[in-house]
């Protein structure tokens, strides 16, 4: 899961597909495309609206993405066309490029650092959704 500052939205995409997939079967993590916050944890909007819905993520720690992801991971979600093309530019060969996908196919997912509270509502239920649909192919693909 990749935002720009990985502290407002790819925190809260980890917290909710970890929750909806086997632990033992799928390694979720996140990072920024910068590294403003790095070692910082998430917002604390991000932190709020994810307890309200039973996830917890206030021990994660931000992370810039480098181009070992590329290799680490399967599939590289990012939140915005911004993320796209900033990942997709560090990728080395096609097949790295064609991990990264926008998280939601016909929409992105809106940067609420400078909102509010309903911001980060809205974000997590656009994750949410996008994390149903995520989680539904990743399990047809292992079968
Ligand atoms: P995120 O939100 O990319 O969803 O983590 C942001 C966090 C920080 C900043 C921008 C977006 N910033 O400019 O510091």
């Amino acid at each position: 899961m990749v935002c720009l500052g990985n502290i407002c939205r790819s925190p809260l995409a980890e917290g909710i597909l970890k929750e909806k997939l086997p632990n033992n079967l799928f390694t979720v993590d996140s990072a920024g495309t910068a590294g403003f916050h790095i070692g910082r944890p998430p917002d604390p909007r991000s932190i709020d609206v994810a307890a309200q819905n039973g996830i917890s993520i206030g021990h994660l720690k931000a992370r810039e993405f480098t181009p070992a992801d590329f290799r680490k991971f399967d599939k590289i979600y990012v939140m915005d066309r911004q993320n796209l093309s900033q990942v997709q530019s560090l990728a080395a060969t096609p097949e790295e490029e064609n991990k990264v996908t926008l998280i939601m196919e016909s929409e992105e997912i809106p940067d609420p650092y400078y909102g509010g509270v309903e911001d980060f509502k809205t974000v997590f239920d656009l994750l949410n959704t996008a994390c149903n649909a995520r989680r539904d192919q990743l399990l047809k693909n292992l079968s």
